[in-house]
Protein backbone atom coordinates (compact mmCIF):
# COMPACT_ATOMS: atom_id res chain seq x y z
CA UNK A 1 0.00 0.00 0.00
CA UNK A 2 1.51 3.22 -1.02
CA UNK A 3 0.57 6.95 -0.43
CA UNK A 4 2.19 10.18 -1.83
CA UNK A 5 2.01 13.48 0.03
CA UNK A 6 2.44 15.87 -2.90
CA UNK A 7 3.45 19.47 -2.78
CA UNK A 8 2.58 20.33 0.76
CA UNK A 9 4.88 22.25 2.82
CA UNK A 10 6.19 19.78 5.34
CA UNK A 11 7.36 20.66 8.59
CA UNK A 12 9.37 18.41 10.89
CA UNK A 13 11.51 19.95 13.88
CA UNK A 14 12.75 17.37 14.55
CA UNK A 15 14.73 17.15 11.27
CA UNK A 16 15.06 21.00 10.68
CA UNK A 17 12.87 20.56 7.41
CA UNK A 18 10.47 23.39 6.52
CA UNK A 19 10.23 23.32 2.63
CA UNK A 20 7.79 22.45 -0.12
CA UNK A 21 8.12 18.65 -0.32
CA UNK A 22 6.57 15.69 -1.47
CA UNK A 23 6.31 12.08 1.40
CA UNK A 24 5.99 8.92 0.56
CA UNK A 25 4.35 6.15 2.69
CA UNK A 26 4.81 2.79 1.83
CA UNK A 27 3.47 -0.60 4.13
CA UNK A 28 2.43 2.31 6.81
CA UNK A 29 5.87 3.80 6.88
CA UNK A 30 7.45 6.75 5.88
CA UNK A 31 9.57 5.84 3.16
CA UNK A 32 10.81 8.78 1.45
CA UNK A 33 10.72 12.81 1.34
CA UNK A 34 11.88 14.72 -1.83
CA UNK A 35 11.04 16.40 -5.17
CA UNK A 36 8.38 15.43 -7.13
CA UNK A 37 8.49 12.23 -5.78
CA UNK A 38 7.23 9.08 -8.47
CA UNK A 39 5.21 6.23 -7.55
CA UNK A 40 3.30 3.97 -9.36
CA UNK A 41 0.37 3.08 -8.31
CA UNK A 42 0.20 5.14 -5.06
CA UNK A 43 -2.90 7.00 -3.68
CA UNK A 44 -2.01 10.84 -4.57
CA UNK A 45 -3.18 13.25 -1.53
CA UNK A 46 -2.47 16.52 -3.07
CA UNK A 47 -1.49 18.74 -0.43
CA UNK A 48 -0.94 22.05 -2.24
CA UNK A 49 -1.24 25.27 0.04
CA UNK A 50 -1.76 22.73 3.24
CA UNK A 51 1.03 21.80 5.64
CA UNK A 52 2.40 18.71 6.43
CA UNK A 53 3.25 17.90 9.95
CA UNK A 54 4.80 14.99 12.09
CA UNK A 55 0.88 13.79 13.67
CA UNK A 56 -0.02 15.46 16.45
CA UNK A 57 0.31 14.19 19.74
CA UNK A 58 -1.90 15.22 23.24
CA UNK A 59 -0.18 13.80 26.22
CA UNK A 60 -3.21 14.76 28.66
CA UNK A 61 -6.43 13.30 27.53
CA UNK A 62 -9.73 11.83 30.01
CA UNK A 63 -10.93 8.62 27.74
CA UNK A 64 -13.31 8.03 30.90
CA UNK A 65 -13.26 3.85 30.06
CA UNK A 66 -13.40 2.09 32.06
CA UNK A 67 -16.17 3.22 33.79
CA UNK A 68 -17.23 6.28 33.18
CA UNK A 69 -18.99 6.01 28.97
CA UNK A 70 -21.46 8.73 29.75
CA UNK A 71 -18.65 11.38 29.16
CA UNK A 72 -16.64 9.56 26.54
CA UNK A 73 -15.32 6.23 25.60
CA UNK A 74 -12.40 5.10 23.46
CA UNK A 75 -14.39 4.81 20.56
CA UNK A 76 -15.78 8.75 20.77
CA UNK A 77 -12.86 9.91 22.34
CA UNK A 78 -10.47 8.76 19.86
CA UNK A 79 -12.98 10.03 16.83
CA UNK A 80 -12.79 13.52 18.72
CA UNK A 81 -8.75 13.01 18.71
CA UNK A 82 -8.82 11.83 15.07
CA UNK A 83 -11.18 15.25 13.96
CA UNK A 84 -8.92 17.20 15.82
CA UNK A 85 -5.53 16.02 13.86
CA UNK A 86 -4.35 14.13 16.75
CA UNK A 87 -2.78 10.82 15.77
CA UNK A 88 -1.83 9.57 19.46
CA UNK A 89 -3.28 10.53 22.73
CA UNK A 90 -2.39 9.27 26.31
CA UNK A 91 -5.44 8.75 28.49
CA UNK A 92 -5.10 9.69 32.28
CA UNK A 93 -6.08 7.21 34.99
CA UNK A 94 -9.05 8.37 36.70
CA UNK A 95 -11.63 6.45 35.53
CA UNK A 96 -13.81 3.99 37.33
CA UNK A 97 -12.11 1.82 38.72
CA UNK A 98 -8.89 3.94 38.86
CA UNK A 99 -6.59 2.64 36.25
CA UNK A 100 -4.11 1.89 39.02
CA UNK A 101 -2.59 -2.00 38.23
CA UNK A 102 -1.30 -4.18 35.25
CA UNK A 103 -4.31 -5.48 34.32
CA UNK A 104 -6.67 -2.66 33.54
CA UNK A 105 -3.48 -0.99 31.55
CA UNK A 106 -3.27 -3.90 29.53
CA UNK A 107 -6.92 -3.94 29.46
CA UNK A 108 -7.39 -0.15 28.05
CA UNK A 109 -4.80 -0.94 25.78
CA UNK A 110 -6.00 -4.07 24.38
CA UNK A 111 -9.64 -2.48 23.81
CA UNK A 112 -8.07 0.84 22.17
CA UNK A 113 -5.97 -1.50 19.91
CA UNK A 114 -9.42 -2.91 18.28
CA UNK A 115 -11.56 0.22 18.99
CA UNK A 116 -9.39 3.14 18.84
CA UNK A 117 -9.43 5.16 15.56
CA UNK A 118 -5.72 6.99 16.93
CA UNK A 119 -3.21 5.41 19.01
CA UNK A 120 -3.91 5.35 22.99
CA UNK A 121 -1.01 5.27 25.15
CA UNK A 122 -1.84 4.65 28.88
CA UNK A 123 -0.95 6.48 31.97
CA UNK A 124 -0.65 4.72 35.16
CA UNK A 125 -2.37 5.75 38.39
CA UNK A 126 0.33 7.01 40.85
CA UNK A 127 -1.38 6.22 44.15
CA UNK A 128 -3.81 3.12 44.80
CA UNK A 129 -7.43 4.49 43.52
CA UNK A 130 -5.64 7.02 43.37
CA UNK A 131 -6.43 8.27 46.89
CA UNK A 132 -2.71 9.60 47.61
CA UNK A 133 -2.08 6.77 50.27
CA UNK A 134 -0.39 3.81 49.10
CA UNK A 135 1.48 3.59 45.72
CA UNK A 136 -0.06 1.67 43.18
CA UNK A 137 1.76 -1.44 41.41
CA UNK A 138 3.89 1.41 39.11
CA UNK A 139 6.52 -1.11 37.97
CA UNK A 140 3.88 -4.05 36.80
CA UNK A 141 1.61 -1.18 34.40
CA UNK A 142 5.25 0.34 33.42
CA UNK A 143 5.95 -2.95 32.29
CA UNK A 144 2.58 -3.35 30.88
CA UNK A 145 3.06 -0.61 28.25
CA UNK A 146 2.26 2.55 31.09
CA UNK A 147 4.17 5.34 29.34
CA UNK A 148 3.85 7.14 32.70
CA UNK A 149 2.47 7.69 36.06
CA UNK A 150 0.29 10.52 37.73
CA UNK A 151 -2.51 10.90 39.83
CA UNK A 152 -3.79 13.92 37.42
CA UNK A 153 -6.84 15.35 39.08
CA UNK A 154 -5.56 15.45 42.54
CA UNK A 155 -2.32 17.00 44.18
CA UNK A 156 -0.14 13.84 45.72
CA UNK A 157 -0.43 15.79 49.29
CA UNK A 158 2.07 13.51 51.04
CA UNK A 159 5.36 14.29 49.94
CA UNK A 160 7.11 10.82 51.15
CA UNK A 161 4.75 9.12 48.48
CA UNK A 162 5.89 11.56 46.11
CA UNK A 163 9.54 10.89 46.45
CA UNK A 164 9.42 7.22 46.97
CA UNK A 165 7.03 7.36 43.16
CA UNK A 166 9.59 9.45 41.60
CA UNK A 167 12.41 7.09 42.87
CA UNK A 168 10.17 3.98 41.61
CA UNK A 169 9.59 5.76 38.56
CA UNK A 170 12.68 7.03 37.66
CA UNK A 171 14.15 2.91 38.32
CA UNK A 172 12.11 2.54 34.55
CA UNK A 173 13.37 5.65 33.20
CA UNK A 174 9.70 7.26 32.77
CA UNK A 175 8.31 10.27 34.11
CA UNK A 176 5.69 11.33 36.62
CA UNK A 177 3.28 13.78 35.98
CA UNK A 178 2.37 16.34 38.50
CA UNK A 179 -1.30 18.20 39.01
CA UNK A 180 -0.06 20.24 40.98
CA UNK A 181 -2.29 22.57 43.29
CA UNK A 182 -1.74 22.59 46.89
CA UNK A 183 -5.20 20.73 48.17
CA UNK A 184 -5.53 23.00 51.13
CA UNK A 185 -5.74 26.62 49.20
CA UNK A 186 -7.71 25.72 46.56
CA UNK A 187 -10.59 23.39 48.54
CA UNK A 188 -13.31 25.55 48.36
CA UNK A 189 -12.44 27.48 45.16
CA UNK A 190 -14.35 27.25 41.36
CA UNK A 191 -12.60 29.88 39.57
CA UNK A 192 -9.30 31.85 39.68
CA UNK A 193 -8.70 34.18 42.94
CA UNK A 194 -8.55 37.75 41.66
CA UNK A 195 -10.66 40.97 40.67
CA UNK A 196 -12.97 38.96 39.06
CA UNK A 197 -13.54 36.34 41.49
CA UNK A 198 -14.07 39.12 44.47
CA UNK A 199 -16.61 41.04 41.58
CA UNK A 200 -18.47 37.94 40.83
CA UNK A 201 -18.35 36.60 44.68
CA UNK A 202 -16.78 33.88 43.89
CA UNK A 203 -14.59 31.40 46.21
CA UNK A 204 -11.22 31.31 44.28
CA UNK A 205 -8.64 29.07 44.08
CA UNK A 206 -5.09 31.34 44.45
CA UNK A 207 -2.12 30.83 42.03
CA UNK A 208 0.01 30.66 45.04
CA UNK A 209 -1.88 27.40 45.63
CA UNK A 210 -0.18 26.06 42.23
CA UNK A 211 3.45 28.00 42.86
CA UNK A 212 3.81 26.02 46.03
CA UNK A 213 2.74 22.86 44.54
CA UNK A 214 5.14 22.85 41.72
CA UNK A 215 8.48 24.29 44.41
CA UNK A 216 7.77 21.20 46.32
CA UNK A 217 7.58 18.68 43.31
CA UNK A 218 10.58 20.08 41.43
CA UNK A 219 12.61 20.19 44.82
CA UNK A 220 11.56 16.38 45.16
CA UNK A 221 12.29 15.80 41.26
CA UNK A 222 16.24 17.23 42.21
CA UNK A 223 16.60 15.60 45.23
CA UNK A 224 15.55 12.18 43.51
CA UNK A 225 17.50 12.70 39.94
CA UNK A 226 14.46 11.60 38.48
CA UNK A 227 11.72 12.60 35.78
CA UNK A 228 8.66 14.86 36.89
CA UNK A 229 6.44 16.79 34.41
CA UNK A 230 3.72 19.43 35.56
CA UNK A 231 0.80 19.30 33.88
CA UNK A 232 -1.66 22.18 32.93
CA UNK A 233 0.67 25.18 33.98
CA UNK A 234 -1.40 28.16 35.02
CA UNK A 235 0.69 30.76 36.95
CA UNK A 236 3.42 33.16 36.03
CA UNK A 237 5.07 32.27 39.55
CA UNK A 238 5.51 28.23 38.38
CA UNK A 239 6.58 29.21 34.90
CA UNK A 240 9.24 30.65 37.04
CA UNK A 241 9.85 28.44 38.47
CA UNK A 242 10.38 25.98 36.06
CA UNK A 243 12.41 28.18 34.49
CA UNK A 244 15.19 28.21 37.20
CA UNK A 245 14.93 24.73 37.85
CA UNK A 246 15.79 24.12 33.76
CA UNK A 247 18.64 26.09 34.41
CA UNK A 248 19.79 24.30 37.23
CA UNK A 249 19.38 20.97 35.28
CA UNK A 250 16.40 19.33 36.87
CA UNK A 251 14.61 16.91 34.57
CA UNK A 252 11.09 18.64 35.04
CA UNK A 253 9.33 19.25 31.81
CA UNK A 254 5.70 21.17 31.64
CA UNK A 255 2.74 21.36 29.23
CA UNK A 256 0.21 23.96 28.65
CA UNK A 257 -3.27 23.70 27.71
CA UNK A 258 -4.97 25.73 24.80
CA UNK A 259 -7.65 27.18 26.76
CA UNK A 260 -4.91 28.58 29.53
CA UNK A 261 -2.98 29.65 26.65
CA UNK A 262 -6.25 31.64 25.08
CA UNK A 263 -8.48 32.58 27.75
CA UNK A 264 -8.61 34.71 31.22
CA UNK A 265 -10.95 34.63 34.19
CA UNK A 266 -13.00 37.09 32.76
CA UNK A 267 -14.54 34.28 30.62
CA UNK A 268 -15.94 33.06 34.00
CA UNK A 269 -18.18 36.07 34.40
CA UNK A 270 -21.48 34.72 32.40
CA UNK A 271 -21.32 31.90 34.89
CA UNK A 272 -21.03 29.27 31.85
CA UNK A 273 -20.39 26.14 33.81
CA UNK A 274 -18.15 25.47 30.39
CA UNK A 275 -15.42 27.51 32.23
CA UNK A 276 -15.36 25.58 34.86
CA UNK A 277 -11.47 23.69 34.84
CA UNK A 278 -8.53 23.04 37.35
CA UNK A 279 -6.54 24.62 37.40
CA UNK A 280 -8.82 27.68 36.56
CA UNK A 281 -8.52 30.20 33.89
CA UNK A 282 -6.48 32.58 35.03
CA UNK A 283 -5.85 36.80 34.74
CA UNK A 284 -4.13 38.02 31.93
CA UNK A 285 -0.74 38.90 33.39
CA UNK A 286 -0.44 35.08 33.90
CA UNK A 287 -1.68 34.29 30.20
CA UNK A 288 1.23 36.34 29.09
CA UNK A 289 3.67 34.87 31.14
CA UNK A 290 2.74 31.13 29.97
CA UNK A 291 2.93 32.53 26.05
CA UNK A 292 6.39 33.58 26.95
CA UNK A 293 7.25 30.48 28.77
CA UNK A 294 6.16 28.45 25.45
CA UNK A 295 7.90 30.98 23.54
CA UNK A 296 10.95 30.10 25.43
CA UNK A 297 11.00 26.56 26.02
CA UNK A 298 10.27 26.78 29.55
CA UNK A 299 7.20 24.66 28.98
CA UNK A 300 7.57 22.58 26.68
CA UNK A 301 4.55 20.59 24.94
CA UNK A 302 0.59 21.65 24.38
CA UNK A 303 -1.81 19.16 25.80
CA UNK A 304 -5.48 19.53 25.87
CA UNK A 305 -6.65 18.20 29.62
CA UNK A 306 -9.75 17.01 27.37
CA UNK A 307 -11.62 16.38 30.38
CA UNK A 308 -15.37 15.68 28.82
CA UNK A 309 -18.79 15.05 30.98
CA UNK A 310 -22.12 14.55 30.28
CA UNK A 311 -24.32 16.96 29.23
CA UNK A 312 -26.53 17.24 31.88
CA UNK A 313 -23.39 16.83 34.92
CA UNK A 314 -22.43 19.95 33.45
CA UNK A 315 -25.86 21.50 33.08
CA UNK A 316 -26.03 22.94 36.57
CA UNK A 317 -25.15 25.76 38.99
CA UNK A 318 -21.31 27.10 38.39
CA UNK A 319 -21.00 25.71 42.10
CA UNK A 320 -21.38 21.99 41.73
CA UNK A 321 -20.73 21.52 38.02
CA UNK A 322 -17.82 19.36 37.22
CA UNK A 323 -14.42 21.08 36.27
CA UNK A 324 -13.29 20.35 32.90
CA UNK A 325 -14.45 20.13 28.76
CA UNK A 326 -13.63 18.89 25.56
CA UNK A 327 -10.52 19.93 24.15
CA UNK A 328 -9.05 17.67 21.16
CA UNK A 329 -11.41 19.28 18.60
CA UNK A 330 -10.44 22.62 18.88
CA UNK A 331 -6.81 22.87 20.58
CA UNK A 332 -5.45 23.00 16.98
CA UNK A 333 -7.50 25.58 16.02
CA UNK A 334 -6.82 27.48 18.57
CA UNK A 335 -3.74 27.18 19.39
CA UNK A 336 -3.02 28.48 15.60
CA UNK A 337 -5.43 31.34 16.20
CA UNK A 338 -4.24 32.54 19.40
CA UNK A 339 -0.45 32.41 18.66
CA UNK A 340 -0.04 31.85 14.87
CA UNK A 341 -1.97 34.31 13.61
CA UNK A 342 -0.86 37.01 16.19
CA UNK A 343 2.39 36.42 15.29
CA UNK A 344 3.25 35.32 19.05
CA UNK A 345 4.81 31.99 17.63
CA UNK A 346 5.56 30.06 14.48
CA UNK A 347 4.44 27.10 12.64
CA UNK A 348 7.31 24.78 13.22
CA UNK A 349 7.40 26.28 17.38
CA UNK A 350 3.67 25.51 17.46
CA UNK A 351 4.64 21.92 15.86
CA UNK A 352 7.40 21.07 18.12
CA UNK A 353 5.24 21.20 21.05
CA UNK A 354 1.94 19.55 19.64
CA UNK A 355 4.54 16.46 18.46
CA UNK A 356 8.27 15.98 18.91
CA UNK A 357 7.50 18.09 22.88
CA UNK A 358 5.09 15.12 23.69
CA UNK A 359 7.01 12.33 21.90
CA UNK A 360 10.36 12.97 24.14
CA UNK A 361 8.47 13.42 27.37
CA UNK A 362 6.54 10.43 26.84
CA UNK A 363 9.53 8.39 25.19
CA UNK A 364 7.42 7.48 22.29
CA UNK A 365 8.73 6.63 18.16
CA UNK A 366 6.66 9.30 16.96
CA UNK A 367 6.47 13.07 16.43
CA UNK A 368 8.77 13.61 13.48
CA UNK A 369 8.63 12.55 9.74
CA UNK A 370 11.81 10.70 9.59
CA UNK A 371 12.44 7.97 7.02
CA UNK A 372 11.37 4.32 8.87
CA UNK A 373 9.16 5.72 11.75
CA UNK A 374 5.43 4.86 11.40
CA UNK A 375 3.23 7.59 8.82
CA UNK A 376 1.45 9.06 11.72
CA UNK A 377 0.92 12.45 9.73
CA UNK A 378 -1.23 15.75 10.25
CA UNK A 379 -2.61 17.84 6.95
CA UNK A 380 -2.61 21.33 8.27
CA UNK A 381 -5.18 24.20 6.88
CA UNK A 382 -3.54 26.92 8.39
CA UNK A 383 -5.63 29.87 6.49
CA UNK A 384 -9.04 27.73 7.23
CA UNK A 385 -11.38 30.16 9.05
CA UNK A 386 -14.15 28.18 10.98
CA UNK A 387 -16.37 28.26 14.04
CA UNK A 388 -16.45 26.26 16.36
CA UNK A 389 -20.29 24.45 17.05
CA UNK A 390 -20.20 21.69 19.71
CA UNK A 391 -23.01 19.82 17.86
CA UNK A 392 -20.42 18.96 15.34
CA UNK A 393 -18.15 17.33 18.20
CA UNK A 394 -17.34 13.74 17.93
CA UNK A 395 -16.61 13.76 21.05
CA UNK A 396 -19.78 12.98 24.01
CA UNK A 397 -18.46 16.23 25.79
CA UNK A 398 -20.27 19.25 24.48
CA UNK A 399 -19.20 21.57 26.45
CA UNK A 400 -16.75 23.74 25.60
CA UNK A 401 -15.62 27.75 26.58
CA UNK A 402 -15.01 28.25 22.59
CA UNK A 403 -18.63 27.94 21.82
CA UNK A 404 -19.26 30.01 19.00
CA UNK A 405 -15.69 31.49 18.51
CA UNK A 406 -14.21 32.00 15.00
CA UNK A 407 -10.89 30.34 15.06
CA UNK A 408 -8.09 30.45 11.87
CA UNK A 409 -6.40 27.47 11.24
CA UNK A 410 -7.86 23.69 11.15
CA UNK A 411 -6.02 20.11 10.59
CA UNK A 412 -7.94 18.73 7.13
CA UNK A 413 -6.41 14.92 7.21
CA UNK A 414 -5.68 12.93 9.95
CA UNK A 415 -2.99 9.68 8.82
CA UNK A 416 -2.47 7.07 11.40
CA UNK A 417 0.18 4.56 10.07
CA UNK A 418 -0.33 5.34 6.55
CA UNK A 419 -4.15 5.54 7.03
CA UNK A 420 -6.20 8.40 6.64
CA UNK A 421 -8.77 8.22 9.34
CA UNK A 422 -9.72 11.63 8.89
CA UNK A 423 -9.99 13.86 6.14
CA UNK A 424 -11.69 17.52 5.57
CA UNK A 425 -13.68 16.67 9.05
CA UNK A 426 -15.17 13.11 8.47
CA UNK A 427 -13.64 10.39 10.64
CA UNK A 428 -13.80 6.85 9.41
CA UNK A 429 -15.37 4.82 11.53
CA UNK A 430 -13.48 2.27 13.77
CA UNK A 431 -12.45 -0.61 12.74
CA UNK A 432 -12.09 0.51 9.16
CA UNK A 433 -8.54 1.96 9.54
O1 LIG B 1 -10.82 20.28 35.17
C1 LIG B 1 -10.31 19.18 35.27
N1 LIG B 1 -11.01 18.06 34.99
N2 LIG B 1 -9.04 19.08 35.68
C2 LIG B 1 -8.49 17.89 35.96
O2 LIG B 1 -7.33 17.85 36.30
C3 LIG B 1 -9.29 16.64 35.88
C4 LIG B 1 -10.36 16.81 34.89
C5 LIG B 1 -11.36 15.69 34.89
O3 LIG B 1 -10.96 14.53 34.97
O4 LIG B 1 -12.56 15.96 34.74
Amino acid sequence: MKLVIKRGRVIDPVQNIDAIADILVENGVIAKIGEAIEAKGAEVFDAEGLVIAPGLIDMHVHLREPGLEAKEDIVSGTQAAAAGGFTTIACMPNTKPVIDNAILVAGVLRRAETEGLVRVKVIGALSKEQQGKELAEIGDMLQAGAVAISDDGHYVSDARLLRNALEYTGIYGKTVISHAEDEGLVSEGYMHEGAVSAALGMKGRPAVAEDIAVARDILLAEYTGARLHIAHVSTKGAVEIIRQAKRRGVKVTAEATPHHLALTDEAVSGFNTATKVNPPLRSRDHVDALIAGLKDGTIDAIATDHAPHAFEEKDMEYKYAPSGFAGLETALGVVLTELYHTGKMTLPEIIRCLSAAPAKILDLNAGTLQVGVPADITVIEPMREWTVDSKKFYTRGKHTPFEGAKLKGKAVATIVGGTIVMKDGEVSTCGEN
